[in-house]
């Protein structure tokens, strides 16, 4: 019935909007003014919620600890030793409301990623939570927490980078003069190996930083990671480092504090190749002069290297962004398209480091020929430099949120105020102009979040008002954002096939992919793209047989 009201009346809606919405820039909306915590950290959930969190060691936030919690005590905390306010909230997409969360330990500049049963496993920060491991269990009721262990790494993980690895662990690479890594969850809890990784050291800088580095998972099970201006592909099961790829062109640092940004490419179906793209960041001396207040602050850089990680003796390519870009989020949308958005033009991370906000998000297109693949989008309003993030949301906007270059929560007579709002950044596919392309899918309730086996055959039915074009099925990571990179971030396009059936409906017959080396066991969202729009996301569960969602 409701499929039927939503064909008769779309004809209208399609013509009073042609011309009217233009839909090619995409379109902002603020959500909410202030959750009271800025988002330095951000987590959807399967349930549709996104876990979002700051840091313990700045003093008030402006959000109040849930009623019948109990504040913080700290003789260690820097600024403030009682604190009842909260520095993590939860955020509700279908309803747009928060509510407050208790993080006790301090979670500044930390790092995490979804366990294959959902619950976000989040580790490491500062002071009480250098070794802290923090879990959060999602619920619908509205009462879940975090729940935090103090000493459950094998040592201080500040500035980490996790990843999923396939057998359903997290890796935790480096962190501030940490060269190893380890794994989370542990095999006993008195296991505190830290595997040494000399990669980390040869590539810090003279200021010991080489920070969040931007790990991702290849085809054959290997780590690619890259650090500062190069990077290595690492059998993490042996300790060895199996290859290392040519040094960036140009040279420069990519990561933290010249913070650019990375994605591993979508995969095409049953993937023979895997490429990465990293985008911006900032010349080697930024940082240097950034520190000394050397203004006015260097021109971020404005090129992305893209790298076939599994070619034999592969190179990078080199391309132009419409704008020099810092600490830009980049986000894998349904389609497979890239958005790059939020950052500056000029200076590096760090407190008060950058200027000149980049409002523009841009889309890249990885297939497009080259020279056309950029499209720069409507300008935000809202600068948000350090410490803000973008996540993918299921409905296919993206969550944006945080922006604090200050010690602490900065809101009058500075240049960035800090940030408490939430806004979502709907890029071109959400259009009133592409409503009619959108498919519907139809998922009965008893079946979601689906549940997928690899390999397994399955089928989404849906509905589009408008012609089909090229229809494919698409299966994205839900990533853990902060500092510029979305770690555990990914995306696979799936072997699609589409058939017609009774009732004007279709089937989209895919095939989920084969191994938890190319998509680890947990929770992903499904799209049905048809031609660039893509259907909203379903749930979907992907594990081996007899492994239960949780
Ligand atoms: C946060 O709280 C401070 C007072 O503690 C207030 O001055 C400020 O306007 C508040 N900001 C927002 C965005 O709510
Ligand atoms: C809320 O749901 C969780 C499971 O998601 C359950 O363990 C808990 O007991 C529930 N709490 C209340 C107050 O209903």
């Amino acid at each position: 019935m409701r499929s039927l009201e939503f064909r008769t009346t779309l004809p209208l809606l399609f013509l009073f909007f042609v011309g009217v919405a233009g839909g090619s820039g995409g379109q902002w909306v603020v959500l909410q003014r202030s959750i009271g915590v800025s988002a330095m950290h951000m987590q959807l959930l399967h349930n549709d919620r996104v876990v979002v969190f700051d840091r313990t060691d700045f003093g008030r936030s402006n959000l109040s600890l849930p009623s019948g919690g109990g504040c913080r005590r700290d003789p260690h905390d820097r600024a403030l030793r009682l604190d009842c306010t909260a520095h993590s909230a939860e955020y509700e997409v279908a309803t747009n409301s928060f509510r407050p969360l208790t993080i006790s330990t301090d979670t500044w500049c930390s790092s995490g990623t979804i366990a294959p049963d959902g619950s976000l496993v989040q580790t490491g920060g500062f002071n009480d939570g250098e070794r802290a491991v923090r879990t959060f269990r999602p619920c619908l009721n509205r009462t879940c927490d975090w729940v935090e262990v103090s000493q459950a790494l094998a040592v201080r993980r500040w500035y980490a980078t996790n990843h999923i690895v396939p057998d359903g662990r997290a890796i935790i690479v480096g962190g501030r003069r940490q060269f190893s890594y380890e794994f989370y969850p542990k095999t006993h809890p008195s296991d505190m190996t830290a595997v040494v990784l000399p990669f980390l050291r040869e590539t810090r800088d003279a200021a010991e930083n080489n920070l969040y580095p931007f790990v991702h998972l290849n085809l054959d099970g290997h780590l690619f990671i890259f650090a500062n201006n190069r990077a290595i592909l690492l059998d993490y099961t042996k300790n060895s480092v199996v290859r290392t790829y040519p040094t960036m062109p140009g040279g420069h640092p990519r990561n933290y504090p010249s913070s650019g940004s990375s994605v591993l490419l979508p995969l095409e179906p049953s993937p023979k190749e895997a490429e990465v793209l990293i985008c911006g960041g900032a010349p080697a001396e930024s940082y240097a002069r950034s520190v000394l207040k050397q203004k006015p602050f260097l021109r971020a850089l404005d090129t992305c290297g893209r790298l076939k990680i599994t070619d034999a003796a592969p190179s990078w390519t080199m391309e132009t962004m419409p704008v020099p870009r810092v600490m830009g989020d980049m986000v894998l949308l349904p389609t497979g398209e890239v958005l790059t958005i939020n950052g500056a033009k000029s200076g590096t991370a760090g407190w008060e480091l950058a200027g000149e906000p980049a409002l523009t998000p841009v889309l890249y297109r990885p297939g497009s020929p080259p020279g056309t693949r950029f499209n720069p989008q409507s300008p935000s309003t809202t600068p948000r430099l350090y410490h803000s993030a973008a996540v993918l949301l299921r409905d296919g906007r993206v969550l944006v949120g945080g922006g604090n270059p200050h010690i602490s929560y900065d809101f009058y007579g500075v240049e960035f105020p800090t940030e408490l709002s939430l806004e979502a950044f709907s890029p071109p596919y959400l259009s009133a102009e592409n409503l009619a392309s959108r498919p519907r899918v139809m998922v009965p309730v008893s079946s979601s979040p689906i549940k997928l086996s690899y390999g397994e055959r399955f089928i989404l039915r849906f509905t589009v008002a408008a012609s089909l074009r090229r229809v494919r099925v698409t299966m994205v990571a839900p990533a853990f954002a902060t500092h510029s990179f979305s770690m555990s971030q990914r995306l696979l396009v799936l072997e699609t096939k589409v058939e017609k059936t009774e009732g004007g409906a279709w089937h989209a017959v895919a095939v989920a992919p084969a191994s938890g080396v190319v998509a680890p066991s947990g929770y992903y969202m499904v799209y049905v793209v048809n031609g660039e729009v893509p259907s909203e996301g379903v749930w979907c569960h992907i594990h081996s047989d007899g492994a239960d969602a949780a």
